[in-house]
């Protein structure tokens, strides 16, 4: 608040006006006060420039959040059949691949030391968790949650194990969490993208309780949370269209106990969503532009779903594209790119374990 002092005009400080009140008479404390307010808005003016002008956007940016605990996650389930040899199961193979351009390859790689994070399903099988931990990811081991019973005639098998995703939600030692599905191609470093808007902007939940279904309760009161747009086709105009839905294969939130216990209220309640696309229907119904959370969508310069030739061939293309590296359906361009990281990546573990037997 404005202090009011007699014949300044209300609620304008004084020095605004510095003609109007030197055109009338003034007690001499008065003209020792203004004089010594002038010369700390000079000294506020010059300390604050001095400061301000060496510091760069990049250094405003990292000095914002010093203290933050950031991470990229993925998830990895057992492949259910599991193929004998852990090099035959496409699914193990991508979070690798996924795990290297974020750790390792020159191009993509952080250059801001977060840390990778593999969610892992309590069944999945050793060696493969000991070959992520050689490759440098961090481990975490969780207990796979089950689906209910009203879910299982609608449920595919090889699809039982996505609710367990939902499980990095309950990551209280990770700040803000950039989560990506193990079929992605890196195009650029996404380090960035903890910067922008969605990634940073606590949404506040609505109140609307015509938007709640009987029974549904615990909504946490705000939440943060950001998503690729899903789409349906490879057939779609360039810029991807905005359809509204989330795509559980890149988003980006803050974990909250509050949020996961919500997640989990909704599998209790038959018919909140459609089982057949599990985690991904349940996120959408809670998370729906209508709702009392929408998610907020980043722009399809980070991600990609679905890519056609069209979403490659723009000269400043997408960060990434979610991508399977064995799918015969994807376009040319993404299908090599995909094969040069599965060559570079086997080509820089065999050279590191090599170096470290010597
Ligand atoms: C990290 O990489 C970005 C480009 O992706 C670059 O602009 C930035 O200067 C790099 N930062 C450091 C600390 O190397
Ligand atoms: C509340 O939700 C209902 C059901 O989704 C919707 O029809 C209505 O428009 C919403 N009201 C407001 C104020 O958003």
């Amino acid at each position: 608040m404005v202090p009011e002092w007699n014949g300044f005009p209300k609620n304008k400080p004084p020095f605004y006006h510095p003609a109007i009140v030197f055109g009338r008479s003034v007690s001499s404390t008065r003209v020792a006060f203004l004089a010594a307010l002038s010369l700390s808005v000079i000294y506020l003016v010059c300390f604050a420039s001095s400061f301000g002008s060496p510091i760069s956007l990049a250094e405003v940016s990292s000095l914002k959040r010093p203290e933050e605990r950031l991470a990229y996650a993925t998830y990895l389930a057992p492949t259910r059949p599991e193929p004998e040899n852990d090099d035959d199961d496409n699914y193990f193979i991508a979070c690798r691949m996924v795990a290297y351009q974020i750790m390792h390859a020159p191009e993509t790689k952080t250059n801001r030391s977060i840390p990778f994070v593999v969610m892992v399903h309590h069944e999945l099988r050793q060696s493969k968790k000991d070959r992520l931990k050689r490759d440098g990811a961090v481990i975490v081991e969780v207990e796979g949650i089950r689906p209910e019973e009203w879910m299982m005639s609608g449920m595919m098998e090889k699809y039982m194990d996505l609710y367990t995703k939902l499980r990095v939600f309950q990551w209280m030692q990770y700040d803000r969490v950039l989560f990506i599905d193990g079929d992605h191609l890196i195009v650029r470093r996404l380090d960035d993208i903890f910067d922008i808007p969605e990634a940073t902007m606590t949404q506040q939940t609505h109140k609307n309780n015509s938007a709640l279904l009987d029974g549904e309760t615990g909504q946490p009161s705000e939440y943060l949370l950001a998503a690729s747009g899903d789409l349906h086709s490879y057939n779609h105009p360039f810029p991807p269209p905005n359809i509204g839905a989330f795509n559980t294969g890149f988003f980006l939130f803050k974990p909250s106990i509050q949020l996961f216990e919500y997640y989990m209220t909704l599998m209790k309640l038959p018919n909140s969503h459609n089982p057949e696309y599990p985690e991904q229907a349940l996120v959408n119904y809670a998370h729906r532009p209508e709702g009392n959370m929408p998610f907020a969508q980043f722009d399809w310069s980070w991600n990609i779903i679905l890519p056609n030739g069209n979403d490659w061939k723009w000269e400043n293309r997408a960060a990434s594209f979610h991508e399977k590296w064995w799918r015969t359906r994807a376009v040319r361009e993404v299908r090599e790119e995909l094969r040069v990281v599965k060559e570079s990546m086997f080509a820089f573990y065999r050279g590191r374990d090599e170096a470290s037997w010597y």
